[in-house]
């Protein structure tokens, strides 16, 4: 605990620890959720795609209009020293659009980004090897999911009420087309082919969702980006969730009924097996 407390974290411009690390209550982050943020796998020293990850967080802040621009040489400067090059770990940026003098809703007019980056452990999950079970929940966010936004708290509020029902993820729902999950992007193997919904506003734009695709194309999987209705998933064979800190889990029950027999798929398998390899070539 103490580890945890005293470990460095940078806020706007400075190294300090944790536990020193202080926004004002004016911080637009604070009041109104007012920024954007990244989460960036590194192994063992190496970041993850980290050019993807800023150009997806460069194109979140030009959605909210926030303007901040550092190059992948100034975030490297930033972003290394946080890093224990013996542990697989990921980085936490947020950048919001700062303090201002007043709460008002309207932007201030002369903005100074707050920039703040930790380090936290990527921990082993046991759903990797079991598996997880999923619940499917209305997807009740706005119209900018692509926006990788601090302002969360219908995800937060979803993923609570599938934690609540025993399960590990929301499997969201808009119009009769499954969006992503609350934290997650979502894949589905129906009628032998490896489904993820197409990269439209109502999801983000997954980084280890691109990565899948990628392998999955080299390796000749027949893969599809569309739109995937709720009734087509419940007929999948496999469903996975994937995010930066938990890579590729399986669903083996939604809502309370067994995806495929129950258990990690072959499909499933081989994805990761082709992930894990690809970490290892960073
Ligand atoms: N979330 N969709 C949503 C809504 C997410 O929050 C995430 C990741 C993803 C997966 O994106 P990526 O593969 O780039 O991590 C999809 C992170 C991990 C989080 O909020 O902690």
């Amino acid at each position: 605990m103490t580890d945890f407390i005293d470990k460095q974290v940078y806020l706007n411009g400075k190294y300090l620890p944790l536990s020193e690390a202080k926004v004002s209550v004016l911080d637009r982050g604070f009041l109104f959720g007012d920024g954007v943020y990244e989460v960036i796998p590194s192994y063992a020293g190496l970041f993850f795609r980290l050019q993807d990850h800023l150009d997806r967080l460069k194109a979140s802040m030009s959605r909210i209009r926030l303007e901040f621009d550092y190059d992948l040489e100034k975030w490297l400067e930033i972003l290394t020293p946080l890093l224990d090059k013996t542990k697989d770990q990921y980085i936490y940026l947020q950048i919001t659009r700062g303090v201002s003098s007043t709460r008002d809703h309207a932007f201030p007019k002369n903005p100074v980004p707050t920039v703040f980056a930790m380090c936290s452990e990527i921990l082993p999950f046991a759903g990797v090897e079991t598996g997880v079970k999923a619940l499917t929940i209305e997807d009740s966010r706005w119209e900018m999911c692509d926006v990788k936004a601090t302002t969360l708290l219908a995800n937060v509020l979803l993923r609570q009420k599938a934690i609540e029902q025993g399960c590990a993820e929301a499997i969201l729902h808009k119009r009769g087309y499954v969006t992503e999950g609350a934290a997650s992007n979502l894949f589905a193997i129906i009628d032998g082919i490896l489904m993820t919904p197409e990269k439209t506003a109502e999801i983000l734009p997954g980084i280890t969702r691109q990565v899948i695709l990628e392998l999955a194309k080299k390796n000749d999987f027949l893969v599809s980006e569309e739109i995937i209705s709720l009734e087509a998933l419940k007929t999948a064979s496999e469903i996975w969730i994937t995010s930066s800190t938990r890579e590729i889990i399986p669903v083996v029950e939604l809502d309370s009924e067994k995806v495929g027999d129950g258990k990690p798929g072959p499909v499933f398998h081989k994805m990761n097996q082709l992930f894990q390899q690809y970490k290892k070539t960073l």
